[in-house]
């Protein structure tokens, strides 16, 4: 097996085995359990990808089927335009039902009516603006939209998306039927390596079968839950399947923690921020515990009609500092009163980034005693939080005021479904 590691290359495997001092029979059964496990061994990522979450925006939460290249050119146009770009957000990902059909040789073409000019030249689009273009496709033999699934084509697909120069493909689950997920994932992550640019691997199989326990050297992020639904607090039944309002995917988080980390995350789903249904302080509440959970973020929401106040919330760089911190620790939910919980997530630098999250349908009047409260991330971080020996400024990262250190009690108030998101910095 040690041997079999080192070779990466189809022709130095046949050498190798050449070399063997064996009968020709032989080598042809040694070459055939060599291709064999090689496809697991070989299985691997590409590595150095996503050490921050991923951050971009995803045509599926408010346009579903009805994408074109126009679509997507003036999301890019707007990504740039709206200081999204600067605020750190990248990728430009189409969804699902961009498929036209696969030639007679297999090769599969976008739809020819809404992207006329065909991917390699929107990617050419999206890469001159400094953005970075993502794919999706599925594991099974079609799509969740009913289009051309990778099936039986991963190596082939991941070769066009390769040509087209994709920099991110989501991988979803639909009509796989029979497959294993880990194998089905593990096969595309080797398609994609064997296409040779390096691209990130989005694992969207909705947390079924565990992907955090194998995820790690497949993929860059997987799903953890079932699809998001634009509500704060609510479940939409589907008959068949279910989708969770932002409350209801964060209680799915529980016990996740310590499988995320650079290059490795957890994915609570695309952002519902700015799609109408939720208030400003719930669009304030659900970004700021996306940020606090170190999760990829991946707005869902039109760029081109964005009010100012879904552009502040996007691009808050203080916020989006916490999610982006390069330690790549997810939150701990310290305490859970219920309707209100506190969230501490550790920091470079030795800063911690807290959250008070009002679930309730009434404002939340509270005192918290900072040097009572001392505890060590056991779990993770093993980082201590102790303001009886460090004291910690504290920045208030939606008004960016400071608000005193924590050698006072914080006495405070958190409106209804809002949050309040604090950074503690070290002091000296
Ligand atoms: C699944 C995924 C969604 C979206 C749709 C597209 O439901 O979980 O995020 O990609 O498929 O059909």
């Amino acid at each position: 097996m040690q041997i079999i590691k080192l070779i990466d290359d189809d022709d130095e495997k046949i050498n190798f085995i050449s070399s063997l001092k064996i009968n020709f029979y032989m080598k042809r059964i040694c070459f055939a359990l060599l291709i064999l496990f090689s496809v697991n061994i070989f299985a691997q990522k590409f590595e150095g990808l996503a050490l921050t979450p991923p951050m971009g925006w995803n045509s599926w939460n408010t346009f579903q089927t009805k994408i074109s290249e126009k679509l997507v050119m003036e999301t890019a146009d707007m990504m740039v335009a709206s200081g999204m770009k600067d605020a750190g957000y990248t990728y430009i990902n189409i969804d699902d039902c961009w498929h036209g059909d696969r030639d007679e040789n297999g090769f599969i073409h976008p739809d020819s009516k809404r992207f006329p000019s065909g991917m390699k030249a929107l990617s050419d689009y999206i890469h001159s603006k400094g953005l970075k273009l993502g794919m999706y496709s599925d594991a099974g033999s079609q799509t969740c939209g009913g289009r051309p699934g990778s099936r039986g084509y991963e190596f082939q697909d991941a070769k066009t998306y390769a040509d087209w120069g994709v920099d991110y493909v989501k991988y979803d689950w639909c009509n796989t039927e029979s497959l294993k997920a880990e194998g089905a994932y593990k096969t595309f992550a080797a398609a994609l390596k064997k296409a040779g640019r390096p691209i990130v691997l989005s694992i969207c199989e909705w947390g079924d079968n565990k992907p955090w326990d194998w995820g790690k050297d497949v993929g860059h992020l997987w799903r953890t839950t079932g699809d998001i639904y634009n509500c704060f607090d609510c479940v939409k039944d589907h008959g068949s399947w279910k989708a969770f309002g932002t409350m209801q995917i964060l209680d799915k988080q529980e016990g996740l923690r310590k499988f995320a980390g650079p290059g490795h995350w957890n994915d609570p789903d695309m952002l519902e921020i700015g799609n109408g249904a939720l208030s400003p302080n719930e669009d304030r509440a659900h970004f700021s515990m996306w940020c606090m959970l170190a999760a990829p973020l991946i707005a869902g929401n039109d760029l081109r009609n964005m009010t100012e106040e879904t552009k502040k919330v996007l691009t808050n760089k203080e916020i989006i500092a916490i999610n982006q911190d390069r330690l790549g620790i997810q939150a701990l939910k310290y305490k859970d009163d219920g309707e209100f919980e506190i969230w501490f997530k550790p920091l470079e630098n030795g800063d911690w980034a807290v959250a008070f999250l009002n679930r309730d349908k009434t404002a939340k009047n509270f005192e918290f005693d900072w040097k009572s409260n001392t505890f060590t991330d056991n779990e993770v971080s093993k980082k201590m939080f102790d303001a009886n020996l460090q004291n910690y400024k504290i920045m208030n990262l939606w008004t960016n005021k400071e608000s005193g250190s924590t050698k006072k009690t914080l006495k405070s108030s958190v409106p209804s479904k809002d949050i309040l998101i604090l950074r503690l910095v070290k002091t000296k």
